[in-house]
């Protein structure tokens, strides 16, 4: 979202008392005496293309612009307190949960992921142990959802910087690779190369459109009516040198967008004027 907006909330205080409370205090009194200009000037060094980590508070202000973010959807778009999110691939990244549980503020909210990693999903269940939402954790494939949950049951389905992941792993079951026992991070140059590789040679949609949007089509029945599909997507520094293209990674609004629209789900984009389309893509289930 718009930093300069965001900066403004920050300064006034809004995330303090939740989604700043579980950063270093010596962070959190940093983040206290800074005014909106520098939070502002510090938020664009990080939320850059590509993200850049290598500054201080780096980690926390990327942590505070995704989960601000999220929030603010939530809030813009006027959610119940116990809205159902369900998010396909969430690793073990846990902005969309620390929202909807700030969101929530006690009063009932749930959350599911499918996640297909196992290591990953450990990581996960420790990081959200402590929250007061209701957290599941389905090891399935996100195209399998509506064997767990029925039909017009989730207020909000998350992809958060997931477009990559499922493609990745769409791939990587037709090239035989095992992305669920195996160490993530250790596999992920051979997925990256396995993408380019499809990318660079025109294959990419004959081999990833349907089982894309086979998820994605799910995931439209699983929504109530009324109901949201939100997409972030960025691009982390330092790939290029190693054959993947951040250009290619920089499209993947783009490419999910065009793809949506063709498979005319009966999905409409909504206008979100602090959020780039780029980076961003609301949708509304009609
Ligand atoms: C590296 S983590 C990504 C975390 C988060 N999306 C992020 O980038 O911040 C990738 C996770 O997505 C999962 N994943 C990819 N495609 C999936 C699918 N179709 N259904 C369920 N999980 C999926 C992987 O198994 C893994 O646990």
């Amino acid at each position: 979202m718009n930093r300069d907006e965001l900066a403004k909330q920050i300064e006034s205080g809004k995330f303090r008392e939740h989604l700043q409370k579980g950063f270093p205090a010596e962070i959190v009194s940093r983040l206290d005496q800074l005014r909106a200009d520098e939070l502002k000037k510090r938020l664009n060094q990080v939320i850059s293309v590509p993200i850049d980590l290598s500054g201080e508070m780096s980690h926390e202000l990327l942590e505070l612009y995704y989960t601000a973010s999220w929030y603010n959807i939530f809030e813009k778009q006027n959610l119940p307190r116990n809205a159902s999110v369900f998010e396909v691939g969430a690793g073990d990244i846990v902005y969309i949960p620390k929202a909807l549980d700030a969101y929530s503020a006690g009063q009932g909210g749930k959350y599911v992921t499918a996640n297909l990693n196992l290591e990953l999903s450990r990581g996960f269940r420790e990081k959200t142990a402590g929250m007061q939402i209701d957290i599941e954790i389905i090891p399935d494939n996100g195209a399998n959802i509506l064997n767990y949950y029925n039909e017009e049951s989730f207020e909000v389905i998350a992809f958060h910087h997931a477009l990559n992941d499922i493609i990745q792993t769409v791939i990587a079951d037709l090239e035989g690779i095992d992305t669920i026992n195996n160490n993530w991070w250790t596999i992920e140059p051979q997925l990256l190369l396995a993408v380019m590789e499809y990318h660079n040679t025109g294959r990419l949609k004959d081999a990833a459109y349907d089982a894309f949007i086979r998820i994605i089509d799910t995931c439209n029945r699983l929504l109530k009516k009324g109901g949201y599909m939100v997409f972030d997507n960025c691009t982390y520094a330092g790939y290029d040198s190693m054959g993947y293209s951040s250009e290619f990674h920089s499209a993947y609004i783009d490419l999910a967008r065009e793809w949506i629209n063709e498979a005319q789900l009966g999905l409409e984009e909504v206008e979100m004027p602090s959020y780039d389309r780029k980076w961003w893509m609301v949708l509304r289930k009609v």
